[in-house]
């Protein structure tokens, strides 16, 4: 807890100066707030010798401008403190935005994006109420509390003490209801995340719901999480509905008591009416800490479970970075890429996804990865701009362990189309341009037309400016795949990696793309991974993969003559072409 603690600690110590004003102002307007019986005591005892319009006007002006000036101290410290809670909440959403940036693959693996969001919200707001209204309540609290308590043992201190009789009830019920309170609330939004994380998932699969005429499994399921929700929440309001009722009940004695009690010192003349109406009035007062104690106690048990479970996110490795004493050459890399004895095995895998593999790929040149759908292709890839980390000692760039390099520079250096390709909610132009500043539209139109997508452009309504995604028109398989090769040739990088990029474009559109790309390429150190030998005849090497080892590797035509594996994928594709064909 201590160490959970400590990093909210320091959002807190960033508004240190602000939050002691706050604080301060809280204390102010309490005192002035506690002032006010005071005025009323001698009021009452001074009118109570003989009443004039004179008097009554003084009286009437003074309570007028203690209650102004209270009022103005409590404008103030909701304007402080409540300011400063969404402050720190700002900060924090930032950094959590970021870190959620800087976190690897493997994190995202295991982690559902819904309840990442749901932690970003709802957690997010509880937490801002405890550094808020928690902090403000709670000073507010015990001030008016400990003040009231010490002002009406002056007046009297035996029908003090016989009306805070149930006050030990009055802290065991606060901390008995708390107690459950918060378990409940913290199941709920446990549960929170849960729908969430559903909702979630179903909106991003929509179509295979509908394809597969899902929509009322997943409704059903909706509504058993849903249902789950209501029920959580009913045994929320069963306690939490209780519990006011039980302080009431318990401050309706206390006041019964003072009545009661006090009446009878006045009679007896041992207080007089003045300090009897100031009494009752600071018992009034002290009903709001005792209820508001209560309150402020669960938004801190909910606001530090909160916490507790952003801190989960925040303290989440982000193992993937620049190293302490890491290089940053100067200008371009040149693009040798040299791969020594790898073996890979992905976090928490139980066999190796490649296995000592060795490979040198001079500047400049193109070399082809060809294999079998899990053949560790894409995991080859990936180890380039370090999506995950191979081994020390493996994977070099231009001779450096690319674990050495600037994590920034080294990918500035690679443009890497995935096998999956993510187009963002904005313009086709916008989407090409990504990761580049002050892209021309001329640039855009010549990765267009090297990645064969201008003819398809020419035909959107607004060509370049169509949106796509979420809010846009909705792109094929095969024209998302050339958006993505657009993007990564825009970015002029020294290293081109694309992973079997070219999946969804027939034969005939894959061989104009690729004979596009020769010029681009001779310009570059070029790594293509397909499972078409089509797409990879023209490569200076090719390398066939199998269970994460090379098999075979040489030019095209040596692997033809020596007819092991590539020669028999090259026939199988040749049999499927004319069965396509016939
Ligand atoms: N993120 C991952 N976590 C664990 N295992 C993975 C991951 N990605 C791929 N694998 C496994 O690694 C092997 C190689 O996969 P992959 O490199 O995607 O093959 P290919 O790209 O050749 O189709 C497969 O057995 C696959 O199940
Ligand atoms: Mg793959």
């Amino acid at each position: 807890m201590q160490k959970r603690t400590a990093r909210l600690h320091a959002y807190l110590a960033r508004h240190r100066g602000g939050l002691a004003w706050g604080v301060a102002c809280v204390l102010i307007a309490n005192a002035i707030v506690v002032a006010q019986p005071q005025v009323l005591r001698f009021a009452v005892d001074d009118l109570y010798q003989g009443v004039t319009a004179q008097k009554l006007g003084r009286y009437a002006l003074t309570l007028f401008g203690v209650a102004l000036l209270g009022g103005i101290f409590k404008y103030f410290m909701r304007q402080v403190v409540i300011g400063i809670s969404r402050r720190i909440e700002y900060d924090l959403r930032n950094d959590l935005f970021e870190h959620l940036q800087r976190l690897p693959a493997s994190y995202y693996q295991d982690t559902r994006i819904g309840e990442i969001m749901a932690r970003a919200t709802n957690d997010m707001s509880a937490v801002r109420m405890m550094m808020g209204p928690g902090i403000m309540y709670f000073v507010n609290t015990v001030a008016v509390g400990v003040a009231s308590i010490v002002l009406m043992f002056a007046i009297s201190p035996r029908v003090t003490f016989y009306t805070l009789l149930p006050l030990p009830l009055v802290s065991f019920s606060v901390w008995f209801f708390g107690e459950r309170i918060h378990r409940r609330f913290e199941s709920i939004q446990a549960h929170f995340a849960r729908i969430a994380a559903h909702v979630q998932e179903n909106l991003s699969g929509l179509r295979v719901v509908r394809a597969f005429a899902l929509e009322r499994v997943q409704h059903a399921d909706f509504l058993r999480l849903n249902r789950e929700y209501l029920d959580r929440n009913v045994a929320l309001i069963r306690t939490s509905g209780a519990f006011y009722p039980a302080l009431s009940f318990l401050s309706g004695v206390a006041a019964l008591l003072a009545l009661f009690l006090g009446g009878r010192e006045v009679i007896k003349d041992r207080i007089s009416l003045g300090e009897f109406v100031a009494f009752t009035w600071y018992l009034g007062m002290l009903n709001w800490p005792v209820v508001a104690l209560g309150w402020v106690i669960s938004l801190w048990q909910r606001g530090l479970a909160s916490w507790g479970r952003i801190d989960e996110i925040l303290s989440a490795d982000a193992s993937i970075r620049t190293a302490p004493n890491a290089r940053k050459p100067e200008g371009r890399a040149s693009g040798e890429i040299v791969i020594r004895n790898l073996t890979f095995t992905y976090p928490g895998a139980r066999e190796p996804a490649l296995s000592n593999l060795s490979l040198d790929v001079p500047a400049g040149s193109t070399l082809a990865i060809v294999g079998r759908t899990g053949s560790g292709k894409s995991s080859l890839i990936q180890l380039l701009p370090r999506v995950f980390d191979a081994p020390r000692g493996t994977v070099f760039l231009d001779g450096i362990d690319v674990l050495d390099l600037d994590l920034q520079w080294l990918r500035a250096q690679i443009a890497y189309v995935p096998q999956e390709t993510f187009l963002f909610s904005a313009t086709l132009a916008e989407n090409v341009a990504f990761g580049v500043d002050h892209a021309t539209a001329a640039e855009i139109e010549r990765v267009g037309a090297i990645a064969h997508l201008s003819p398809d452009v020419e035909r959107f309504p607004k060509r370049w400016e169509t949106r796509v995604g979420e809010r846009g028109i909705t792109l094929s398989g095969g024209q998302k795949q050339r958006t993505a090769i657009a993007r990564a040739l825009l970015r002029d990088s020294p290293v081109l990696l694309l992973d079997d990029c070219l999946s969804s474009v027939d034969t005939h559109t894959e061989h104009e793309i690729l004979h596009g790309l020769e010029g681009e390429m001779r310009k570059r150190t070029a790594l293509i991974v397909s499972h078409r030998v089509s797409a990879v005849r023209d490569a200076d090497e090719i390398v066939v993969l199998d269970h994460g080892a090379v098999v075979e590797r040489g030019t095209h035509d040596a692997l033809l003559t020596r007819g092991g594996r590539y020669a028999e994928l090259q026939r199988v594709e040749q049999l499927e072409e004319e069965i396509e064909a016939s």
